[in-house]
Order: structure tokens, then C-alpha cells, then sequence
């Protein structure tokens, strides 16, 4: 999946789409078709969240291991959870990948810390790749508290870590998502390096990459990619234009 050893870097950048609750049907089928056949688009390091409806059709278009759930349920395998979605049922269509823990579901959705990891478990027990989502507020930002912040956010992985080979962590400050604000690449680069180190004690055997998220766009995609330790990015709302986003990706290269 092109993610490397904690410290040795990715030959290629992850950019993922995060289209959130936007789309439809045939949106779904012009852009992914577009995605098709563009080389810039067309590789293994490009990778789409879609919708959960879309997932399916999607999967006819281009190659399963592209897409990748925004969510899924705490519980696993089949059963009376009306309207959940389980860790099995994205196996079984092949997605390489989940966003767990995005701030939208924790801040708009309540979703705890202690229900994340259990989606994370899930996600380990059947081999599909947590985009475990951090990232502080304003608040904590301006009070000086995001390492302690961020380490918290982490320190809920730990138990988890064990059975884990394989993580992507996205780190997207509450207060860059959806406003044009970004942070200073050197910002970002203490943050990634903070996550680094964090992970580098307690668990040294997980194949990682680090992304950033928050008002990517084409302007400022190539220098956010050039940030030290920043293996790709998260693209929300940039992500649903075609051209912006082959753009974004075309400044990886
Ligand atoms: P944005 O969203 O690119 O629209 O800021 C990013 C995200 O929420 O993942």
C-alpha cells in the first residue's frame, strides 16, 4: 500500500479525497471515470472517501483499493444494528481504507474517543487501513495546548497498536477545516514531528504515513507536500472539484 517504516519517507504522496456528505450518482460516475483516465489520478496513492451508497458502484469503476469508507459502525460482522455499516461489509468490498475519528464526527456527532478505538479494532480485525483523524480547535491552539491535545488523541491508539501493522494519521486542525486558514509549514512540520516522535516510543513497528488536512487546495498543495514529514494530504472540499483535485495531485509529483 506504499506506506513505509516510521521515518523512511513515502516514494509517492497519499492524497485522499474526503468528499464528506456530498455527491450523486452520476457525479460519481463523471469524476471517477475522469480519475480513470488521467495517469495523475490513476495510481494506487490517490484514494477516494465516497459516500457510503456510492461505495458499491464505485467499485465498478475504478480498482477497490482507491476507495475508502468516511465511517464506520462500533459493531462488527452483521446483526440488529439498523442503519450501521461494518467493518466486514467494507472487506467484503475490498476497501483499502477508513476514515475513523474525523473532527466532524467527533464534535457534530459526539463520537468519544473510546468509541473511535473500537472502529479502529474493527478496521485491524479485517485488514483494512484506519486515516485516523486528529487535530486541536482554535481554543486549544491559541492556548498553547495542542501537543498535550494531540498526545491525548493518540494515547487512545496504544492499546490498539499491538495488533495494528498498518496506520495513516492525518493531523487537521479544527480551525484550517473548510475556513482558507492554514498553518505555517513550520507548523505543520512540528506537529508531524511531534506525532513521530509519539509513535516512534510506543510503536515502532507500524508501517505509517502522516498526512495534513485542512484548506488544501491547488495553491497551496505543493508547499503543504514539501513540509518535512508530511506524507500526503486530505482534501475535503477541493476534492469535489475534478479539475482542482487532479491539480492537487498533479502537485505531488
Ligand atoms: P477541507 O476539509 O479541505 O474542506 O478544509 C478537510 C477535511 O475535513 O478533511
Amino acid at each position: 500500500m506504499g506506506v513505509l517504516i516510521l521515518k523512511e519517507r513515502l516514494m509517492s504522496k497519499l492524497i485522499v479525497a474526503n468528499w464528506k456528505m456530498n455527491g450523486s450518482l452520476s457525479k460519481v460516475k463523471s469524476d471517477l471515470e475522469s480519475y480513470n483516465s488521467n495517469p495523475v489520478t490513476n495510481n494506487a496513492n490517490v484514494v477516494l472517501t465516497l459516500p457510503m451508497p456510492y461505495l458499491s458502484i464505485a467499485s465498478s469503476i475504478v480498482d477497490k483499493q482507491k476507495l475508502a469508507a468516511q465511517d464506520l459502525s462500533r459493531f462488527d460482522g452483521y446483526g440488529a444494528y439498523t442503519g450501521e455499516v461494518s467493518a466486514s461489509m467494507l472487506k467484503d468490498l475490498n476497501m483499502a481504507y477508513a476514515l475513523v475519528g474525523h473532527s466532524e464526527r467527533r464534535n457534530i456527532l459526539d463520537e468519544s474517543d473510546d468509541l473511535l478505538i473500537k472502529k479502529v479494532e474493527n478496521l485491524i480485525n479485517h485488514q483494512i487501513t484506519p486515516i485516523f483523524c486528529i487535530g486541536e480547535s482554535l481554543k486549544v491552539r491559541q492556548e498553547n495546548e495542542y501537543f498535550k491535545f494531540i498526545s491525548n488523541q493518540l494515547s487512545f491508539l496504544v492499546p490498539a497498536l499491538d495488533k495494528l501493522s498498518n496506520l495513516v494519521i492525518a493531523y487537521e486542525p479544527i480551525w484550517s477545516i473548510g475556513t482558507g486558514v492554514i498553518p505555517t509549514n513550520q507548523q505543520i512540520a512540528q506537529m508531524m514531528d511531534y506525532i513521530h516522535s509519539f509513535m516512534q516510543k510506543c510503536a515502532n513497528h507500524v508501517k505509517m504515513a502522516t498526512l495534513y488536512g485542512g484548506s488544501v487546495t491547488s495553491d497551496n498543495a505543493k508547499s503543504i507536500l514539501s513540509t518535512s514529514l508530511v506524507d500526503g494530504v486530505l482534501v475535503g472540499g477541493a476534492s469535489l472539484k475534478v479539475n482542482e483535485f487532479m491539480a492537487i495531485c498533479s502537485s505531488s509529483k
